[in-house]
């Protein structure tokens, strides 16, 4: 039984706050990617889903005259560093497991490489997962962080994943339901 669920998470107002800079639409997409790749490399689907989710919740929206400059953020960013530690605080917060919060967090300190300097990390498969589901959302110059979702559409996504997520730690009470 998990402890935090998806839309715990989500609705948290740090995660709103966070998930409204970087992009929900983006931040579930990836929960989504991250479940499905959860089984192929034999990952935990509830700490994927939650580490795809909160992966992006360091950025800090980088504005030169008034508009967003992609450049100034290639630069200076540390969004993964920053993510890391915020998800951790948020997670521990609402209650979430310990080594579970710990996990989540190093694989959003590793999900991109781009502020590490030059050299070959070797990404455990938590870690690997949300990298993938990051890259299959991506869009150039950043688009996917500015792609709209109605707030209905986020929230039932978030519980049907949720759902999934549910019946994959638990087929047992999955088939009792269908056998009543
Ligand atoms: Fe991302």
């Amino acid at each position: 039984m998990r402890k935090v669920n998806l839309e715990d998470i989500f609705l948290h107002p740090i995660t709103q706050k966070y998930l409204a800079r970087s992009g929900i639409a983006h931040a579930i997409t990836v929960a989504e990617y991250a479940f499905l790749l959860a089984h192929e490399y034999g990952v935990n689907p509830d700490q994927a889903a939650k580490a795809g989710l909160l992966h992006d919740i360091g950025h800090y929206t980088w504005y030169r005259d008034g508009k967003w400059d992609y450049d100034l953020y290639k630069e200076n960013d540390i969004h993964a560093i920053k993510g890391a530690s915020r998800a951790h605080k948020l997670l521990i917060r609402i209650g979430e497991e310990r080594h579970i919060a710990k996990e989540i967090a190093i694989a959003i300190l590793l999900h991109t490489d781009s502020y590490l300097p030059q050299g070959h990390l070797e990404l455990q498969p938590l870690q690997q997962v949300v990298t993938l589901a990051d890259e299959k959302d991506e869009e150039t110059g950043g688009n996917h962080h500015y792609r709209q979702i109605e707030q209905y559409v986020a929230l039932e996504r978030i519980r049907a994943l949720d759902i999934k997520i549910d019946q994959k730690e638990n087929p047992q009470n999955n088939h009792q339901q269908k056998m009543a």
